[in-house]
């Protein structure tokens, strides 16, 4: 492990105003998005996505690190150019989902396992030659009636924990995605208090694995009243209550924290996202940025459906989702009577 090249990609991937794009979806999901959307479901068009994505103009004046799945990583632009290359062309840090993804966990109807320790330590090896800088692992956490049970909790800490101690032996610093998921009618409450409690449990779990706290970024959900709740509070509610749970649970020597998006509005989540940038500016011990997947990816989704002629305007799309998630880590995202204010041409805050 170099603790100096470690620090310095995490510090990098949360500094300046950026964050990370999660472009890392597997397959079958990548597939359900096209399918939405009456894409073809075809490899083609997966890489036609996927290079739309990378090759989007000044995408690295917003984005550090862009999360590839393990198709991508392999993979070339229709030109022939690598996509590892193609991202660090972009001044992109290429980074590479890890997990194989969710199990029902023995034992514990309803809730689930990530997998993917066996042999990770050669697939991270691998992928570190192949030019990847981190790597991502995902938990998910169902909060409904009794759950998540502790035998989940710390089932999943730990190998959120084997993962990142493998990832920092590798060279890579290890994105750590514990998410609570949104599904369900829980309480912002319910959500803060099941937050701080998994949290908990990972860096218990990250402490005893002997992770360098400095060489890692944490990806956690925001604390948000689940999507059938009758309440729902505005964006600098969820702020208050995100920021509290962390400041409670997160060391300060993580460098950053970098919140999925888990099915939220985009503008929502850039809204949220800036409402914590701008209540807790200069009072916070970590970077708080994004790494968006849909809040990114999904209104560019829409423009381009799969069509070659709608490639450049989906791009604009993209971009822009970027640019408004870099105002909001810098706590200039501003909307106004529920729309966004433009931003300037560059990207930053219109005067
Ligand atoms: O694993 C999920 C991604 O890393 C984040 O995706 O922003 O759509 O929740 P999301």
């Amino acid at each position: 492990m170099n603790i100096n090249e470690l620090t310095d990609t995490a510090k990098t991937l949360v500094a300046g105003g950026k964050g990370l794009l999660a472009m890392d979806e597997s397959n079958p999901t990548c597939h359900k998005r096209f399918a939405a959307l009456e894409i073809p479901q075809t490899p083609e068009l997966r890489r036609a996505w996927r290079e739309l994505i990378i090759t989007t103009p000044q995408l690295g004046s917003c984005i550090s690190g862009a999360i590839l799945f393990d198709e991508t990583i392999r993979d070339r632009l229709k030109d022939g150019t690598p996509f590892v290359k193609a991202t660090t062309d972009a001044g992109i840090i290429p980074g590479i989902k890890v997990d194989a993804g969710t199990r029902e966990l023995a034992g514990h109807p309803g809730e689930k396992i990530t997998e993917g320790l066996d042999g990770l330590r050669d697939r991270l090896l691998e992928y570190a030659q192949m030019g990847a800088r981190f790597a991502k692992w995902r938990a998910v956490i169902t909060l409904v009636d009794q759950l998540p049970s502790i035998g989940c909790l710390e089932a999943d800490a730990h190998a959120l924990a084997r993962y990142a101690a493998l990832c920092q032996e590798a060279g890579l610093v290890p994105v750590v995605e514990p998410e609570v998921l949104m599904e369900g009618a829980h309480t912002l409450e319910q959500c803060e208090e099941v937050t701080e409690r998994v949290l908990r449990v990972v860096f218990e779990q990250l402490s005893n694995q002997r992770v360098l706290l400095e060489g890692m970024i944490l990806k956690p959900n925001m604390v948000l009243p689940g999507l059938a709740c009758p309440q729902q509070e505005v964006a600098e509610e969820v702020a208050e209550a995100t920021v509290r749970c962390l400041l409670r649970v997160v060391p300060a020597a993580v460098p950053g924290i970098a919140f999925l998006s888990g099915g939220q509005p985009d503008e929502l989540a850039s809204a949220r996202l800036n409402a914590m940038n701008v209540r807790f500016k200069g009072r916070l011990p970590w970077e708080v940025t994004f790494s968006f997947s849909r809040a990114i990816q999904q209104p560019a989704l829409d423009s381009w459906r799969g069509q070659a002629a709608s490639v450049v305007a989906a791009q604009k799309v993209l971009l822009h989702r970027a640019r408004c998630n870099r105002a909001a880590h810098r706590g200039e995202y501003q909307t106004e009577g529920g729309l966004e204010v433009p931003l300037a041409e560059d990207g930053d805050r219109a005067a």
